[in-house]
């Protein structure tokens, strides 16, 4: 590719974003918990087409294990998008970064339910908790840390 082809993809990459286009999300959640209804609110404030889809405590269990989510990493809602599993209240920066650099992996979690983590109540006070990622063969690294505040 040359510098001028460069400038059109970029340029195309532009309209694609500023049309609209929206990068579609799916949210599989109990359907009596409300922190993952206001996470997925976060999320399709934050320009993602979220599809929401109430299951059962026990149906989504099954679908952390089908996707390889180790215990240790379960959160509360288990959504995809493009591809790779966004389990709990991860930060919608992360899951930007995720789709950027598309690294061979399962996804993202936050584990537990972290006060002051997206749609994990008031944005002044947050516990110190880390954005963990699920690597394809199920090994885990520190994606990003949020401290305490
Ligand atoms: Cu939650
Ligand atoms: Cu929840």
């Amino acid at each position: 590719m040359n510098l001028k082809q460069l400038g059109m993809a970029a340029l195309f990459a532009g309209i694609a974003t500023s049309s609209g286009a929206q990068t579609a999300m799916s949210v599989a959640k109990d359907a009596n918990c409300g922190c993952c209804a206001s996470w997925a609110t976060i999320m399709e404030r934050e320009g993602y087409a979220v599809a929401i889809e109430n299951t059962s405590y026990e149906a989504l269990e099954a679908l952390k294990a089908a996707r390889g989510v180790p215990a240790a990493m379960a959160g509360c809602h288990t959504a995809t998008v493009e591809g790779y599993t966004i389990e709990g209240h991860v930060p919608a920066a992360d899951i930007a970064r995720l789709l950027a650099e598309r690294p061979d992996a399962i996804g993202l979690a936050v584990p537990g339910m972290p006060m002051g983590s997206p749609g994990m109540g008031p944005e002044t006070k947050r516990d110190a908790y880390d954005v963990i990622l699920i690597k394809a063969d199920g090994k885990t690294e520190v994606f990003a840390s949020y401290p305490a505040r």
